[in-house]
């Protein structure tokens, strides 16, 4: 028997069907308690917002709120499931690099407290919507500090001219941007925002670019006296799919970055007085474990494959950004591994290969076979691609197991379709 949060894998297979995404709450309980208890600072504000692109669902929502955390949602959709589940607006921050109309309309609606502004037209479009605000709209300004960390190409955000925020190198347009906020009605500009990348395991870019927002903050104040008082550095916390990955653990993180932030604010900066996080996939992703069954297994002259019931419609990570997995099978955990599998899944697409090649126990016509870390930006990038309804997302703590998600029917599919 093999366990999931002290759960018989089997058991949950049975009752919740498969493909199913498990979360071992207390799993992230524990992470999170690591993340308040260590960003922390006697001389500094400090915050810890949760990335709910990582996974956003309101069971999501309801656990980060029990931490006291701050909440990122990048997409009126996002914003609605926080809305719906609860969650007090003014706690959260609104993202995104091409907000509508009508999403900035929601936002004030629902009166979010902190729009991160992403370019000068935002700001000038926010300026006339503030206009009519019945409350103060606070604002951070997204900045591109030219980072590069190292991290798959497509996670990296904060190259020159990544698509995110206006760079160091656009002073003039970032200086007015601020303007346009500072002396926006019923606006409130609290300071800068930076994210440099995602899966990232060396502390030093993250210690690079608070020398860098530091400084630059204290330069935005002597040239052109702008004043503020935040610094949010964005997520990117990176964490452990294989036996590759070498994470540093998060307490450690933390408190480097809060020892150099306190080292910047006295010497650097003093203006600065709250600095913020915003992890997603390190709260989530070693939690999740995406339960298949195993369906057919097939000899190529190259490859042994292992098909399973699921594929790159629940996990489009590995054919996106070749990202690699490690699994075991449910109760073979103690079997020697001596057969090399393909895992593939079940959508029409030849690169449906949710693991290139896997050392496991002989596997069977329906064995489950358990992906481990699947729990970040595994269901919030799922698609219907050939029609293949959604997993359901199961919690299983000490406790209990509970259903945060049902299973997607058929009929839940085609409801919109006329
Ligand atoms: N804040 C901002 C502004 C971000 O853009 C992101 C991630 C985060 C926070 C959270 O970063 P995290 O702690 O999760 O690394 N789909 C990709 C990851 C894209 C990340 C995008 N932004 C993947 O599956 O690896």
């Amino acid at each position: 028997m093999s366990f999931i949060g002290g759960h018989d894998i089997r058991k949950l297979a049975d009752t919740y069907g498969t493909p199913l995404l498990v979360y071992d709450e207390d799993a992230m309980r524990k992470r999170l308690n690591e993340f308040v208890s260590s960003f922390k600072s006697e001389k500094l504000e400090t915050g810890v917002l949760y990335a709910s692109k990582a996974f956003s669902c309101k069971a999501m929502v309801s656990l980060i709120d029990e931490y006291g955390l701050y909440l990122d949602v990048v997409s009126a959709g996002e914003l609605f499931t926080a809305y719906k589940t609860g969650y007090d607006c003014s706690k959260i921050f609104f993202h995104g690099n091409n907000k509508t109309l009508q999403e900035l309309k929601m936002a004030m609606q629902m009166h979010v407290g902190t729009i991160v502004v992403d370019n000068l037209m935002e700001a000038e479009e926010l300026a006339e919507l503030a206009k009519e605000a019945d409350y103060p709209v606070h604002t951070l300004l997204r900045v591109n500090p030219g980072i590069e960390a190292h991290t798959h190409k497509y996670i990296v955000t904060a190259h020159v001219d990544s698509k995110f925020g206006i760079s160091f190198l656009n002073e003039e347009e970032l200086v007015e941007t601020i303007k346009v906020l500072q002396n926006g009605e019923n606006i409130v500009f609290d300071g800068l925002h930076a994210h440099i990348g995602s899966q990232i395991f060396d502390i030093q870019a993250f210690l690079e670019e608070i020398k860098k927002l530091f400084a630059y903050s204290q330069s935005l104040k002597e040239k052109y006296g702008i004043d503020f008082h935040t610094i949010n550095l964005g997520g990117g916390f990176g964490v452990k799919y294989t036996e590759e990955d070498k994470p540093v653990p998060i307490e450690k993180v933390c408190q480097s970055m809060i020892q150099t932030c306190e080292e910047e604010q006295e010497k650097t900066c003093p203006m600065i007085q709250r600095v913020l996080i915003e992890p997603g996939r390190s709260i989530v992703a070693e939690a999740g474990y995406s339960v298949y069954t195993i369906g057919y297994i097939k000899k190529t002259p190259n490859k042994l494959y292992a098909f399973v019931d699921g594929g790159m419609n629940d996990n489009i990570r590995p054919a996106l950004y070749q990202a690699k997995y490690d699994a075991f099978i449910e109760g073979k955990e103690e079997e020697e591994k001596n057969t090399s599998y393909t895992i593939a899944g079940k959508c029409c697409e030849s690169g449906d290969i949710l693991i290139e090649s896997i050392e496991l126990p002989k596997a069977e016509k329906g064995d489950l076979l358990v992906m481990k870390t699947t729990g970040a930006y595994g269901y919030s990038m799922a698609s219907h691609y050939n029609k293949i309804p959604l997993p359901a997302v199961v919690f299983a703590s000490e406790k209990e197991t509970r259903e945060v998600i049902e299973r997607e029917t058929f009929e839940h599919m085609i409801s919109l379709e006329k």
